[in-house]
């Protein structure tokens, strides 16, 4: 995507840590308002699945940087959101960057402040009319500073390993709830310990803890937040 951001869009940023519930709540955000929406982690997935598929070593970082300048993606959306394919070079890799594998590659890679830095105005781009929810780790604190409402989701890692592991199993996956556990709170540790871009609440960030929240709760507060903004 080349296209320049457009400022007169809004933005709302949802951030927070690994399996918090982000993308499926920005999905519904941005359905019920008709909005685009950014996978920011999409984009650190599949550099990394680029790196493995290239055997190019996650500690190689002006190889895995020019991966992210050079990265040819597509993500065609269809039925109104409802369901996006993800391609990279023409490969259809909308499942295989969910893996696990990919998942802590990206987070390696993701430390990389110049893999960061490379993705930067490819994330920007996606602020288009008529506006979009952008959903990671630094959307509020660096990609989109602006932005009209910042939410920060979190819900406690036994929760979280929890939904990952339903959302795994139900793609029929064989995935083990105590590795699924450790692995979350390995990423969190390493996601909130980095140097660059740390996964941190902005300070303007309205914290939504969704432990003991239904998914439809979450939608309807983050909509009546919006709205109360404007
Ligand atoms: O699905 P999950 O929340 O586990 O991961 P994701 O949102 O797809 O992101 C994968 C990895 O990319 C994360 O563990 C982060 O390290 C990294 N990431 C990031 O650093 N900044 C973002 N804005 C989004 C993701």
């Amino acid at each position: 995507m080349n296209q320049k951001p457009d400022p007169a869009a809004p933005v709302i940023t949802i951030d927070g840590p690994s399996a918090s519930g982000k993308g499926t709540i920005s999905a519904l955000v941005a359905r019920a308002l008709g909005w685009q929406m950014l996978d920011s982690g999409a984009l650190y997935r599949l550099v990394a699945y680029a790196a493995l598929k290239h055997s190019i070593p996650l500690n190689d970082v002006a190889g895995l940087e020019r991966l992210a300048r050079k990265l040819n993606a597509r993500f065609e959306t269809r039925l109104n959101g409802r369901e996006t394919t993800i391609y990279l070079d023409d490969e259809n890799v909308t499942t295989a960057i969910r893996s696990e594998k990919c998942g802590n590659a990206a987070s390696t890679v993701a430390a990389i402040p110049q893999v960061r830095t490379a993705l930067l105005d490819r994330q920007r781009a996606f602020q288009q009319l008529p506006g979009l929810v952008a959903d990671g780790r630094d959307m509020g604190t660096v990609v989109f500073p602006g932005a009209a409402l910042k939410i920060f989701l979190t819900a406690s890692a036994q929760e979280r390993a929890k939904r990952r592991y339903k959302q795994l199993m139900e793609k029929g996956a064989n995935v083990n709830l105590a590795d699924l556990f450790n692995e979350i709170a390995e990423r969190d540790l390493r996601d909130s310990q980095r140097a660059t871009a740390p996964l941190k609440p902005a300070n303007d960030a309205v914290e939504l803890d969704t432990t003991h929240m239904t998914i439809p709760a979450v939608v309807e507060y983050i909509l009546k937040l919006y709205r109360e903004r404007q």
